[in-house]
């Protein structure tokens, strides 16, 4: 005890940083012989915050009582973050990964439970390599979904990936949480299109595929960020996608018939052909000086042209009444830009800055819904939205592909039989406002509970809500139906069971930890 006291002390004494940040002098210390100018990052340096806020997506998450990290690591290669990892493990120092920042709970740069954290930001490492003779694509963890999107789509006109529709997404946290977008029914999710990756795993080995096996490659390809390794790329599969594709974009309010309408989406939104994505953004409006109601806006991707989904729509879809005029043919990267939601005159070099569009401060949540909800139903639902301040709600049909994976076959367990996914998203610009908003959207989801899945109460790991229940390592947690991990059954069902007999193989010492992550249970 004396002499580590003493080796300690030592050490402190040689260091550029006070002894009251031990943290910043040992780590620097274990990485100082591969460290590169600019890479390194502690609070008192200039660059921080900025650095810090660049990919803090939720303000909620970067305001000056929030828990900041000791150090930001930003690495250039993969040998600096095996190092990181040696190092972190050695000193017991917790870590954070951050891709693109988009954790709903800030999970990737802020940590209320361990104070003394360190993140490995990876924004530095966003090489991307798109091979159309085998199409495919390796991609760095820290590159956005705009720059994928845009490279493949220089590359070829006729291939296109099945992500998120936000383009400043990080492809190191979206893909391994699933990861879905417009052309899921068609597709499915970006973790089902996923054909290899390089991990690096607790004791800072790197690993591919074949080297990490076939089990810990099913768990990362869907069972969230955070819980097995850091992934620094990924080799994906590209899909076809028509040269000319079609969207609209059509709303309706409740004195346009909204409540019917939702009523008939429902029943064709899953069935309907699976070149088809429909979603339905549901939020108060006010449509004239006096009167408050609901809008309804029905934004589509058609993987063809106009006429065909005309024909489609007039078939199985006559209530929205849509018309030719809706329809805007385009190419499939700038169905990315519209879903995405800039102007048509915006360049697609935006999709290369991989900025976020805006930011705010927001809570969000996840159901899914597997029983048509009746007429009376849906009209309580848009009642409680008329109200001002009230979440947004987006409803994102199923079906096609995603009824064909079985729920086994990826962490993802959200399948067959679902009709829709909702996301209530509650967002503020005002942080006095916090409270307010964090009860309405909590009360709205209580009520909802007559509507959605049950037993378990599906939910999305890439919606990450800590409301759900929170996985306290220091803990002794024995078994899985322990109330601290009902997010787990939530986001993973039957799988879950899977994730933790592949987390205790894996991360036997739970290196990689968080909130949330696939916990190591403790035996009786
Ligand atoms: C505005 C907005 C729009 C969204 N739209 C969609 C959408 O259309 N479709 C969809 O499916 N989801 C969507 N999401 C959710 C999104 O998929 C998740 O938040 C996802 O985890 C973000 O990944 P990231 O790399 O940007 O986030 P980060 O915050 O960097 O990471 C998320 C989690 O993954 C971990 N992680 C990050 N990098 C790595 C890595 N390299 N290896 C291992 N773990 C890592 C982090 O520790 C954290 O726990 C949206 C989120 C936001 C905020
Ligand atoms: C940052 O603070 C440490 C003390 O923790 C100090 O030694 C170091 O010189 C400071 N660096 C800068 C750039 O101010
Ligand atoms: C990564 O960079 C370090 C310098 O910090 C260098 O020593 C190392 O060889 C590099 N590794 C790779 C794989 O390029
Ligand atoms: C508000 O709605 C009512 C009933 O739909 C309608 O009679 C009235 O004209 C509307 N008010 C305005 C200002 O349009
Ligand atoms: C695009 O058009 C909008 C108005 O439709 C305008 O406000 C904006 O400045 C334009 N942007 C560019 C980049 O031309």
């Amino acid at each position: 005890m004396a002499s580590s006291r003493f080796v300690l002390l030592l050490l402190l004494s040689l260091a550029p940083f006070s002894c009251s940040h031990p943290i910043q002098e040992t780590f620097y210390q274990c990485l100082s012989d591969i460290l590169l100018p600019n890479t390194f990052f502690t609070p008192n340096t200039t660059d921080f915050t900025p650095l810090l806020t660049s990919r803090a997506i939720n303000l909620r998450f970067a305001t000056p009582s929030t828990p900041k990290p000791e150090v930001i690591f930003t690495p250039l290669n993969e040998t600096q973050i095996q190092r990181a990892v040696i190092c972190a493990k050695e000193q017991g120092i917790q870590l954070r990964f951050r891709s693109g920042g988009h954790d709903y709970e800030g999970l990737s740069y802020t940590s209320f439970k361990d104070p003394g954290f360190v993140v490995i930001d990876l924004s530095k490492m966003r090489g991307i390599n798109v091979d159309t003779t085998e199409n495919s694509v390796w991609v760095e963890a820290g590159a956005t979904l705009g720059e994928l999107y845009y490279l493949v789509a220089e590359k070829s006109k006729t291939l296109g990936f099945p992500a998120g529709i936000c383009t400043s997404l990080g492809v190191g946290g979206h893909v391994t949480g699933g990861g879905y977008g417009a052309m899921m029914r068609k597709y499915g999710l970006a973790a089902d299109n996923t054909l290899d990756a390089r991990i690096i795993n607790e004791n800072g080995d790197i690993l591919d595929r074949q080297s990490m096996g076939e089990d810990v490659f099913w768990a990362i390809s869907g069972g969230g960020g955070g819980s097995f390794g850091i992934i620094v790329s990924w080799k994906l599969k590209l899909v076809p996608v028509p040269e000319t594709v079609t969207m609209f974009s059509v709303m309706k309010t409740l004195e346009e018939g909204a409540t019917k309408i939702l009523y008939r989406w429902q029943e064709v939104g899953s069935e309907v052909d699976e070149d088809l994505f429909i979603r339905v953004l549901i939020g108060s409006k006010v449509s004239d000086t006096t009167n408050k109601t609901v809008s309804t806006t029905y934004q589509a991707l058609f993987l063809g042209g106009t006429d065909r989904l005309l024909e489609i729509m007039n078939a199985r879809f006559p209530e929205l009444g849509l018309q030719k005029e809706d329809c805007i043919e385009m190419s499939w990267i700038e169905s990315v830009m519209f879903f995405a939601g800039y102007q048509r005159n915006v360049s697609l070099s935006v999709l290369l800055e991989g900025k976020p569009a805006f930011l705010n401060y927001f809570k969000a949540k996840s159901d899914f819904v597997r029983e048509e909800i009746s007429e009376s139903g849906l009209e309580g639902i848009l009642n409680i939205l008329m109200e001002e301040g009230s979440p947004l709600m987006i409803w994102n049909p199923y079906g096609g592909m995603m009824s064909r994976i079985l729920e086994s076959s990826t962490p993802f367990p959200h399948r067959n039989g679902v009709l829709f996914k909702i996301q209530y998203v509650a967002s503020w610009m005002d942080p006095a406002m916090e409270d307010e908003h964090v009860g309405v959207i909590q009360k709205l989801y209580g009520y909802m509970t007559q509507y959605v899945s049950k037993s378990p109460r599906e939910a999305y790991v890439n919606f990450r809500d800590l409301d759900l229940g929170i996985n306290d390592k220091e803990a002794s947690i024995v078994t899985l139906d322990d109330d601290r991990l009902s997010w787990g059954k939530m986001f993973f069902k039957d799988n879950f069971e899977r994730l933790v007999a592949i987390k205790a193989k894996f991360d036997p010492d739970n290196v990689f930890n968080h909130e949330q992550s696939i916990p190591i249970l403790k035996s009786e």
